[in-house]
């Protein structure tokens, strides 16, 4: 069980629309010359972002999923990235987008183009729809980045805290409540 906690809109959803259809250009810009772009989602937090993005991209993409240990029910990385379900299809030869949520301390990332990049894809790049370099420990940075962020536990568009609110069409900041339920002047709701 987490502890009571209230979400404060951060990003709304109008500019999240915005910058996706921007980085689609830019993607489709870069890619231009490819004739399948096969994007690569880690699962589970960039699945509402692989679904607006794959929807601007006027080309040939196909999709296919990468699970990843994440943070289960803490607000805290412990560092071990393990995958949890491989690709369904091959990457050799391909051109390739990993698509991830968020850019935290940099280990999934880079551990995840590593894995990839084992298998020889003719192109890999990637893309975060959050970044918070504040908290970086291993120096990779995206591709594409939607936004930057600063240190805060975020939830909303696909990211989950303990599995919950993935389904917000916005990005909002979580306010963990003190011991009366309080977070500032607003009550908490039990979770
Ligand atoms: P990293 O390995 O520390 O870069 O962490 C990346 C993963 O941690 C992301 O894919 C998210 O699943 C998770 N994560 C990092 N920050 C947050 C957050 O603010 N809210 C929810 N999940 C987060």
């Amino acid at each position: 069980m987490t502890r009571p906690y209230v979400i404060v809109e951060l990003i709304s959803a109008k500019a999240i629309a915005t910058r996706v259809e921007e980085l689609a250009g830019e993607i489709q810009a870069t890619f231009r010359n490819t004739d399948k772009l096969i994007i690569v989602g880690l699962l589970r937090g960039s699945f509402v972002l692989i679904a607006d993005l794959v929807r601007e991209l006027d080309m040939n993409v196909e999709v296919d999923f990468l699970e990843v240990s994440s943070y289960g029910n803490e607000m805290v990385s412990s560092h071990e990235v393990r995958i949890l379900k491989d690709l369904r299809g091959e990457i050799e030869g391909e051109d390739v987008l990993v698509v991830e949520d968020i850019v935290d301390t940099g280990y999934t990332l880079s551990h995840v183009v590593r894995f990839l990049q084992a298998r020889n894809p003719r192109r890999l790049e990637t893309i975060a729809l959050l970044d918070k370099p504040s908290r970086r420990e291993v120096d990779i940075c995206a591709t594409w980045t939607g936004f930057e962020i600063p240190d805060e536990f975020v939830v909303g568009y696909g990211i989950d805290y303990a599995q919950r609110n993935r389904n917000l069409p916005y990005i909002g900041r979580v306010r963990l409540a003190d011991a009366d339920g309080k977070v500032g002047n607003e009550v908490a709701e039990e979770s």
